[in-house]
């Protein structure tokens, strides 16, 4: 999978694509992740790529010839021309079964804004889709597309040393509630004992638990996640989780 990263701010990324699990699967050629600096499609001397508002109003615009050009010419870089994402807190919000979408694509290319964000003209000419990662306003959209890369990439195969891992992971497809409560040595600390279950090497019963664990988590944190059939955790059969573990 291929992702390009049209940003003012291309060294914002260097650590991010440097390290940890994303470097090891461009290094296993799994993922490509390629970062274009937007004022390389200026046409000012200075390399401006903003201008202010008409009618006036805070703030500097994004003007739209330079993102429609580097777009175009982006798009031509490859065989695959990509889908092509606009992030803006004006978007549909992320979500995992959005992010299990967008792993599909072969390609996504990322355009991040700054300042008071696009002249419009970028949204009715290109026809983006607009992506949103939560309600609230970040300065630009370096950090809302690594959240996109970081989401998206866990999905590919080959990336995560084990995929059951992603699996199960909460809003998952498998689950799309909270996860159960984990633990690892010691078995006790500071009076706090690892559920006896865990212990007991029984896999059908430590399934139950976690299942119920899940459920009844999910229940008493995130209410709106469990109803609709089909999108809801799992009912549990017993109620062994919020017996053995009051959730918090
Ligand atoms: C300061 S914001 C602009 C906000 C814009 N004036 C508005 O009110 O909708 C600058 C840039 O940060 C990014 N951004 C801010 N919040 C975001 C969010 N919640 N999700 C995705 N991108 C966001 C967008 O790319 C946006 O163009």
């Amino acid at each position: 999978m291929r992702f390009d990263i049209v940003t003012l701010f291309p060294e914002i990324f260097s650590g991010f694509v440097g390290e940890s699990l994303l470097r090891k699967a461009i290094d296993k050629r799994r993922l490509e992740v390629v970062t274009h600096d937007l004022r390389n499609w200026s046409k000012d001397k200075h390399q401006k790529v903003d201008d202010r508002p008409y009618g006036g109003g805070p703030g500097m615009v994004i003007k739209v010839e330079p993102v429609v050009e580097c777009i175009e010419e982006i798009r031509r870089l490859h065989a695959e021309p990509g889908e092509l994402i606009l992030l803006t807190p004006q978007g549909e919000r992320l979500t995992q079964p959005l992010v299990e979408q967008l792993a599909e694509f072969p390609r996504l290319i990322l355009l991040c804004g700054r300042y008071e964000g696009f002249d419009q003209r970028v949204v009715d000419l290109l026809q983006p889709r607009e992506l949103s990662i939560g309600d609230y306003v970040l300065n630009g959209g370096e950090v809302a597309a690594m959240v996109v890369i970081d989401t998206v990439m866990r999905l590919i195969p080959g990336v995560l040393g084990d995929e059951q891992s992603a699996r199960s992971d909460s809003f998952s497809q498998e689950n799309r509630g909270l996860e159960a409560a984990q633990y690892t040595r010691p078995r006790s600390y500071r009076g706090c004992d690892v559920p006896e279950v865990l212990l007991s090497g029984d896999h059908a019963e430590i399934d139950a638990w976690r299942q119920s664990q899940s459920y009844h988590k999910t229940l008493s944190r995130r209410a709106d996640l469990v109803g609709s059939e089909g999108d809801s955790p799992r009912r549990p059969e017993t109620n062994e989780g919020e017996k053995r573990e009051p959730v918090n």
